[in-house]
């Protein structure tokens, strides 16, 4: 990482900022400075009022970044380094982790890891390059279950030296809410309910932290979405009706273009995916774009209302495909293999059951997909009763996280290429995060992807396989963590190293 250097940076159309200045309906971070390619920046965490509920509900309390929820859109180029001065103005310790940007180990943001956690009224400088263009986003990594969901995270974009030509840069940050009646934060962080089940899924979904209402677009406008789910717990699939979408990134690096399946964007927590959205439907009309992740509880999230002028007479046919960003490319040849297998949650021994047989039968080769699936982890009956003995709800390797220092669960030689082959043997879904690397996700339940996705979080099924592939090229020890921060929080986290 420390040898990349940026492309040669090209003027970009000043007609693109523009008009993402004026869609996001968000100011951006002010620049302090910028002398030779270093920005600088300050985030202060404190509390603050947002108009979350629409009137006439009041305010509601919350934490976010320099008073604005979402926070601050952060937004450079490729190349560029970010000098990020976080003052913490809560009364109780933060960091911040910069989500999916590989960053050196010292800048990650993780408390007591790799750096101590900042103090109330202190302040921590990070400062690391922008390696990756793509739609990346902040947060803290302390008690994140508690502290992201009260609303502190921000966008963070980096810009490609010469973007796709789009008429306008959208970014919609995604997050819901446990509301009272009266539009007040419900304060029930970290629930053990929350924490066994599917975590702390809200009542009130916003975009860039409100509930909203309509979104203006044109006819034959091009605009390139940067959708972000920064919810604690919450799953999107979101439906753009009539719209055709085409995924261009998934979680900040490009990908080969193309519509989703089944037409429906899916993002877990912490993942982004940009696309591209050509208006078609007809002036004047409204299409409303739907969450169908949730069955039975599908919701209309937005309405897209166009204006009664088309803004040309047909959909513009520029390009969509995103110039790739300096990833070394995993070796499946020569690739170190390591086996990780997700446990525990409500009915985790019923899953169990259900994919090996018996507890009686534990000891003995199950046949057929599941229990070849649960071979690995059977044979080791010390960790199963570890687990059973141990207080915690969720475990990698039959071992609950306590807090982020821990002794690494992987060694991963480093320069070298590793394919970690996952198996989540619970009934939840999963969104797995690895700190300071994207990684190729190769093969769900034994089937090869047919894109090779880079990701940073992958989203895994119940009973899931998923095997991902990656060069292991940042040196230092990186967590490794379910994205449901409630999950999280009750042990489901690890850590890798990289030497
Ligand atoms: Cu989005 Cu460990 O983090
Ligand atoms: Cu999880």
């Amino acid at each position: 990482m420390s040898d990349f250097r940026a492309p040669t940076l090209t003027r970009r159309a000043f007609i693109a900022s523009a008009a993402a200045l004026s869609a996001n309906a968000m100011l951006p971070l002010q620049s302090i400075a910028l002398a030779a390619g270093v920005r600088e920046f300050r985030l202060r965490a404190g509390s603050g009022r947002a108009q979350i509920a629409p009137e006439p509900y009041g305010e509601t309390l919350v934490w976010c970044y320099d008073g604005k929820l979402p926070g601050p859109e952060i937004r450079v180029r490729q190349g560029e380094r970010l000098r990020i001065a976080v003052e913490n103005g809560l009364e109780e310790e933060t960091t911040v982790h910069w989500h999916g940007v590989r960053v050196p180990n010292a800048m990650d943001g993780v408390p007591h890891l790799t750096q101590p956690p900042i103090a109330p009224s202190e302040t921590f400088t990070y400062e690391f390059d922008a390696v990756d263009a793509g739609t990346f986003w902040y947060h803290p990594h302390q008690r994140s279950f508690e502290q992201v969901g009260r609303g502190l995270y921000g966008p963070l974009i980096v810009e490609e030296a010469d973007p796709v030509r789009v008429d306008r840069d959208v970014t919609w940050v995604l997050s819901d809410w446990r509301l009272t009646k009266t539009a007040e934060m419900r304060n029930d962080f970290g629930s053990r309910h929350d924490m066994m089940h599917n975590g702390r899924v809200g009542n009130t979904v916003t975009i860039n932290g409100r509930v909203p209402d309509i979104f203006r677009v044109r006819k034959d406008e091009r605009i390139r979405l940067r959708l972000i789910n920064a919810a604690n717990a919450r799953i999107f699939a979101l439906d753009f009706g009539s719209h055709e979408p085409v995924v261009i990134a998934l979680d900040g690096q490009p990908v080969e273009p193309h519509a989703p399946e089944g037409g429906l964007v899916v993002l877990g927590p912490a993942m982004r995916a940009d696309i591209m959205l050509d208006m078609t439907a007809d002036a004047g009309s409204q299409v409303s774009v739907i969450d169908r992740f949730y069955e039975g509880l599908e919701y209309r999230l937005i309405d897209l209302a166009y204006e009664d002028e088309p803004l040309r007479d047909k959909a513009p046919d520029w390009p969509v495909v995103l110039p790739p960003n300096p990833l070394p490319e995993p070796d499946l040849a020569t690739a170190a293999r390591h086996e990780v297998t997700f446990n525990g949650g409500m009915m985790g021994a019923m899953v169990m059951r259900e994919m090996g047989g018996s507890m009686g039968d534990m000891g003995r080769d199950s046949s057929g997909a599941m229990g070849g699936m649960m071979g690995g982890m059977m044979g080791n009956m010390s960790d199963m009763m570890n687990m059973m003995h141990s207080g915690g709800i969720w475990f990698i390797n039959g071992v609950a996280a306590e807090g982020h220092v821990m002794d690494p669960m992987l060694t991963l030689a480093r320069g070298k290429s590793h394919v970690i082959a996952m198996t989540n043997a619970t009934a939840w879904d999963h969104p797995m995060h690895l700190h300071g690397h994207s990684f190729r996700v190769i093969s769900r339940n034994g089937k090869p992807t047919p894109r090779r996705e880079w990701q940073d979080t992958v989203l895994m099924s119940p009973r899931e396989r998923v095997e991902i592939a990656f060069v292991a090229d940042n040196p230092g020890d990186w967590m490794f963590h379910c994205h449901v921060l409630e999950h999280q929080a009750a042990g489901m986290m690890g850590v890798f190293r990289v030497a």
